[in-house]
């Protein structure tokens, strides 16, 4: 069975009751803690600051992926790695220098990822997908926990699949996957989900992680 890795999209998480909510999703057995750190410049909506990322830290063993929803990412992501970041997401439309940055996350012992938008193509990012150990693929614009799946992102993520494949990155994908469409998503070649509503909505988090496992494998 091909190894899928679930990544719980802290925004998405009942932050009246945070420590339970990270350790109920650890004991779940979650893969990776996905935090999306918005600045209301790059994405509307502000959410999941520095306080976040060290709450994570006490009360959980997972590592962290960071989803820099910011303008000039370069300029954050030593403290991002600093916090304990494993995998550190920049959106190259924000960034002057993307290959330097991804350059530098990798010097810093982390993982480089780059996101795409829904309305970013494949070609305006090429050059950079061989400096990638991880691409997220949007699926929704990104802001907000709860939106729509959007359909008309699946023929990239196909061709992304085959990339994957051939460069060696993890594919991510990144809004509104459900239970109901998370097996389309991995026969297209994707192996990390990131799940925030349809997974912090569910009474069990034990049972929903397996039923996303056993439906992404089957
Ligand atoms: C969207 C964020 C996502 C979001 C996912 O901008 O990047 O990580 O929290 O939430 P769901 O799974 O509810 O779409
Ligand atoms: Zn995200």
């Amino acid at each position: 069975m091909r190894g899928i890795s679930i990544h719980p999209s802290i925004l998405c998480a009942d932050h009246g009751h945070l420590a339970g909510e990270i350790t109920q999703m650890t004991a779940a057995g979650a893969d990776y803690f996905h935090v999306d750190v918005i600045d209301g410049g790059f994405a509307p909506n502000f959410a999941c600051g520095t306080e976040i990322f060290n709450v994570i830290k006490r009360y959980s063993h997972i590592p962290i992926d960071a989803h820099l929803m910011v303008n000039n990412p370069a300029a954050h992501i030593k403290l991002f790695r600093d916090l304990g970041a494993e995998i550190i997401t920049i959106h190259p439309e924000t960034d002057m220098q993307a290959a330097r940055t991804l350059a530098a996350i990798r010097d810093m012992g982390a993982i480089p990822g780059i996101a795409l938008n829904p309305g970013t193509s494949i070609e305006t990012v090429s050059e950079l997908l061989p400096l990638c150990g991880h691409v997220l693929a949007m699926t929704v614009n990104p802001g907000f926990g709860g939106q729509r799946f959007l359909e008309y992102t699946c023929g990239k993520i196909e061709r992304l699949g085959a990339m994957a494949r051939e460069y060696g990155f993890s594919l991510c994908v990144d809004g509104g996957v459900t239970v109901g469409n998370i097996k389309k998503l991995a026969v297209l070649g994707v192996t990390s989900f990131v799940v925030g509503s349809a997974l912090f909505g569910q009474d069990d988090y034990d049972r929903a992680i397996i039923e996303l496992r056993k439906e992404a494998c089957e």
